[in-house]
């Protein structure tokens, strides 16, 4: 072997050890955790995004539901869809490589317009911002005069455009409260709107929800008796939902939030068993933080997220194809900006 083969080797066998150290906690498929060898077949990705990512000078964004290689492996930020909006505001670097999904990287383009913005996975929906054109906002707007319209981030960027405020799964409920008009209109997730609704009539707050019928196709699959499974079979588990889940799911949980709330229950907690009604990627951060506790995940991937891989983010770096870069009308971003600085604003 000559002294550069040698070279090359030592520097794989040496990413493969960062990665088992990140990645050796975490299922790769039901039962089965990250292996050394495992880790040896990503290390040259690895290295080649951080690599190239220097070069370019750009930073990768990762929302917690992308694959545990890209969130752990190379990405510079991950978090839920608020943190996540919040850090594409504060990118000084040329280019931000959104592994997520495309309402996403639509999202880092409105906040941080000169940048440009990348996403591997390229038009990859979610079946909340594909359920609700903004023809059909404009529809509920003129049918209901004066009711003002929160989209839930997970929307279109015309959606947002046609939206007075955004809101994400962390904020909902504080801003939907907040706000003194009596009837809103709310797009697209009808399970979140039925939740909105329960949570305001629990704090007393009487307000009539327009709304609009989409729902997560991750999340809209739990059902009661998943609860009552977790219950039965794992005594004593505390079980977590997302607010996109089914009002009598988010019922019989212990917690309802977020993913980034999920996350901060977990870290608050002195539990050592998690039931997580949630997306997969979840599960896996909590696995690589928490090596010590059990974190039990019935089911649910989210395949547009999934469709992020280590193989296209490097392409997408090296050589972005058209459908991999976010491009948005001026006029679309500017009145798609303001609807996310009232959630900014709201959330203060
Ligand atoms: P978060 O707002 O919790 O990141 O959720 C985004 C999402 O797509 C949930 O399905
Ligand atoms: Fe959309 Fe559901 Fe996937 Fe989130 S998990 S991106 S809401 S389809």
């Amino acid at each position: 072997m000559s002294l550069t083969a040698l070279n090359k080797k030592a520097l794989l066998e040496q990413e493969a050890h960062r990665l088992y150290g990140l990645l050796g906690s975490v299922s790769r498929s039901k039962g089965v955790k990250w292996s050394y060898a495992d880790c040896l077949q990503a290390a040259p990705y690895t290295l080649a995004i951080n690599q190239i990512k220097k070069e370019k000078n750009a930073v990768i964004l990762a929302h917690s539901y992308t694959v545990p290689e890209l969130v752990l492996g190379v990405a510079d930020f991950s978090g839920d869809s608020y943190a996540l909006s919040r850090k594409a505001c504060e990118v000084s670097a040329d280019t931000i490589v959104f592994a997520g999904v495309w309402f996403m990287a639509e999202t880092a383009k409105i906040l941080n317009p000169s940048k440009r913005v990348l996403i591997p996975a390229g038009k990859a929906g979610c079946t909340l911002a594909d359920a609700i054109t903004e023809e059909e906002v404009r529809a509920l707007k003129a049918a209901h005069p004066g009711a003002p319209v929160l989209c839930y981030v997970n929307s279109t960027a015309g959606v947002k455009a046609e939206s007075d405020v955004c809101v994400t799964s962390g904020n909902v409920f504080d801003i939907a409260a907040k706000l003194p008009q009596k009837e809103l209109i709310f797009v697209p997730d009808l399970l979140m709107a039925q939740n909105i609704e329960a949570e305001l009539k629990r704090r007393g707050v009487s307000k009539k929800i327009i709304a609009s019928g989409g729902s997560c196709c991750v999340h809209d699959k739990y059902t009661p008796a998943d609860v009552q499974a977790l219950r039965r079979d794992y005594p004593g588990i505390k079980v977590l939902c997302h607010p996109e889940s089914r009002p009598d799911v988010c019922a019989q949980a212990d917690f309802v939030g977020s993913t980034k709330g999920m996350q901060d229950y977990v870290a608050a907690s002195s539990d050592k068993l998690f039931g997580l009604l949630t997306e997969v990627g979840l599960v896996n951060r909590l696995e690589a933080a928490y090596p010590d506790r059990k974190f039990i995940w019935p089911f649910g991937t989210c395949a547009y997220m999934k469709k992020n891989t280590l193989a296209n983010t490097f392409q997408a770096l090296l050589e972005p194809r058209a459908d991999q870069t976010v491009e948005l009308p001026p006029d679309v971003i500017a009145r798609a900006k303001k609807s996310l600085e009232n959630m900014f604003e709201m959330s203060k």
